[in-house]
């Protein structure tokens, strides 16, 4: 099963595609995660990246459409995937629609995470990341048993990402309705698109997806 999860920054993509990765097998792919990766290792693509990112804005669509292409090719994928964070433009839709058709790869949901965008700057502001196993924390929403230790790895380091300040999520949001929204009519028409409520409590959202997914995701 192929899925894209859509909605605004601190939606609450990546928290849900974790959790459906865990639970149907399925391969989460960030193109915010792998752009990080890249502005961490230095490469070409880390360099062109880092400053329009820290801005708030997207990166060109060419870098992000040869990454992407590159990604869904290898192996892993082959049970299915769930991108978060992409498409984010209707040039990389269209791409995304290129790529999955030689593929034969079918998209079998496009599931938007609605929100407020009020509440998204609270969320992001009070998120931050055990710096050992990458597990996601939040100041107020989702707190380590013991302060200040991973529940999941025990480490002690914690990281917040260089775009999660207030300003620079007020032009993230503006990029996602500006350039990311249009898209929900184009998956609406094709009868892909699936909503549900991204204000609810995550096992609550968790749960909106599993109904519309099913037991074994089909
Ligand atoms: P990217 O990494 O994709 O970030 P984003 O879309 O801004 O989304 P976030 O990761 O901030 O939020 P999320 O929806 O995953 O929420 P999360 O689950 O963490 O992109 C970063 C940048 O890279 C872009 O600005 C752009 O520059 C560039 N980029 C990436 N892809 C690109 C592309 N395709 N084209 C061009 N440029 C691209 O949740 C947030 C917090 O809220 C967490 O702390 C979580 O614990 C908490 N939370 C989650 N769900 C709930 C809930 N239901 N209730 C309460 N709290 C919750």
């Amino acid at each position: 099963m192929n899925l894209i999860l859509l909605g605004p920054p601190g939606a609450g993509k990546g928290t849900q595609a974790k959790r459906l990765e865990d639970r149907y097998g399925l391969k989460q792919i960030s193109t915010g995660d792998m752009l990080r990766a890249e502005v961490k290792s230095g490469s070409e693509i880390g360099l062109q990246a880092k400053a329009i990112m820290e801005r708030g804005d997207l990166v060109p669509d060419a870098i992000i459409i040869a990454m992407l292409s590159a990604r869904v090719s290898q192996p892993d994928v082959t049970k299915g995937f769930i991108l978060e964070g992409f498409p984010r433009t209707g040039a990389q839709a269209e791409a995304l629609d290129l790529v999955l058709a030689d593929k034969k790869m079918p998209l079998h949901h496009v599931i938007e995470l609605q929100v407020d965008d009020a509440a998204m700057v609270e969320r992001i502001s009070g998120r931050y990341t055990c710096a050992k196993c990458g597990e996601g924390w939040h100041d107020s929403f989702k707190q380590p048993k013991v302060a200040g230790v991973c529940d999941s790895c025990g480490g002690t380091e914690f990281t917040r990402r260089a775009d999660d300040k207030a300003e620079t999520v007020a032009a993230r949001l503006e990029a996602y309705h500006k350039q990311t929204a249009p898209l929900l009519p184009y998956y609406a028409g094709r009868g892909v698109l699936r909503v549900v409520d991204g204000m609810a409590e995550m096992n609550e959202v968790s749960s909106q997806i599993e109904a519309i997914l099913g037991k074994s995701g089909g």
